[in-house]
């Protein structure tokens, strides 16, 4: 589905709804909610992104209102409420990754990729976001990619792996 697009008509496919539905069974009638981080990812991987229509879906899957979808989904910075591209790179901006040098390699990325934070390059390759600790402090300053983290940052590295995930987006994913 393109990025661009509003998921106006919305339903995950019956092998991912059989997923959910199986996730929804752990939890007591009562707290289905507690699966709303779960099925959010499973949401946003499907979509590609969290609009209004996907989180009211979501919400009627688990019975529960929707604005406890917003209130989630708009506090983590690892779901996205707004369309994205196909790499999301995520730059820590916690102190730990500040003091090795994390403003300078965001600066870098903007201008290298020609984006400030938060934004999407022309061609829907690249997204650029700032987010707090990744649990890679001893490693900083790093960045996250899809399910990989690149670590010790520096330019030739950031050099490196944007030219990797340009040839080959999905290469964000692990066992790739
Ligand atoms: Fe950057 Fe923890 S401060 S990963």
């Amino acid at each position: 589905m393109s990025a661009e697009t509003t998921h106006s008509q919305i339903a995950f496919p019956q092998e991912t709804l059989a997923e959910v539905n199986r996730i929804l069974g752990l939890f007591p009638e009562d707290n289905k909610k507690s699966a709303l981080l779960r099925v959010l990812h499973i949401a946003q991987a499907e979509f590609g992104w969290l609009d209004v229509p996907v989180m009211d879906y979501v919400a009627r899957l688990l019975h529960i209102n929707p604005v406890e979808v917003y209130e989630v989904a708009t506090f983590y910075s690892m779901y996205d409420t707004k369309p994205v591209g196909k790499v999301k790179l995520e730059v820590c901006r916690t102190g730990p990754c500040m003091i090795e040098g994390a403003e300078k390699i965001v600066k870098y990325i903007e201008d290298k990729l020609g984006i400030k934070d938060g934004e999407t390059t022309a061609d829907g390759v690249f997204t650029l976001k700032t987010v707090e600790c990744l649990g890679a402090c001893g490693y900083a300053p790093m960045l996250q990619a899809g399910e990989q983290f690149h670590e010790h940052l520096t330019e030739e590295k950031v050099d490196a792996l944007i030219e990797k995930y340009r040839a080959n987006p999905r290469a964000n994913y692990m066992g790739m």
